[in-house]
């Protein structure tokens, strides 16, 4: 995919999704779940780069919990429009999660490869504790089984740009989801 421009860029937007509100209004339930679940104990956040970069920054300011931050990042490498399930460790977490009560921040499960590869990792490093919180899950397109303690939104099988997730690396940038489509 090439960009040319701004008006080949904005083209590519077919509609939206979810809104900066709607976002907002689930953040702030996903700030109230951790703040509960962890009833007071420290922390260790950690972000899944690059996708979850947007989620996990508006995600900690919902968390009232002594948080730490911690950040990974995971490449995945694709078949055509899936992950191949080859997930390799770009830049691991300088933290030592045996000492954590560890919340993943995810911004899709998709196949669910990424996730499953990464929760096996982190339990084989035995943290105090692990729960996983995605953005945005697509039930439709799992072929590994694995679920997160909470889902912000589920939605159907279309292909997402914007609040951290990108098409060739664009689109990241745009403060609500949308569905992308050429043509
Ligand atoms: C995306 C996304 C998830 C993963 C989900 O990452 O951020 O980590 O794919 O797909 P799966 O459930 O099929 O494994 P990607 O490798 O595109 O990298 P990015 O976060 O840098 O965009």
């Amino acid at each position: 995919m090439k960009i040319t421009g701004i008006k080949d860029y904005e083209s590519k937007i077919k509609k939206v999704l979810i809104t900066e509100d709607e976002i907002k209004a689930a953040l702030k339930k996903a700030g109230e779940f951790i703040n509960s679940l962890y009833d007071g104990r420290p922390i260790l956040l950690v972000s899944v780069l690059k996708g979850s970069f947007v989620f996990m920054a508006d995600l900690a300011r919902q968390v009232a919990v002594p948080c730490e931050i911690g950040f990974m990042c995971v490449k995945s490498y694709f078949e055509g429009t899936s992950s191949s399930g080859n997930v390799e460790i770009v830049m691991d977490l300088d933290q030592d999660v045996s000492n954590y009560h560890v919340v993943v921040a995810e911004d899709i499960i998709d196949t669910g490869r990424t996730l499953r590869k990464l929760v096996d990792m982190f339990k084989s490093k035995h943290p105090l504790s692990l729960h996983v919180i995605t953005l945005l899950d697509k039930p439709d397109r799992r072929v590994v089984e694995i679920k997160a303690d909470m889902s912000l939104f589920v939605i159907p099988d279309e292909f997402v740009i914007g609040y951290g997730l990108d098409c060739a690396e664009f689109y990241r940038t745009l403060p609500y989801i949308a569905v992308y489509g050429e043509g």
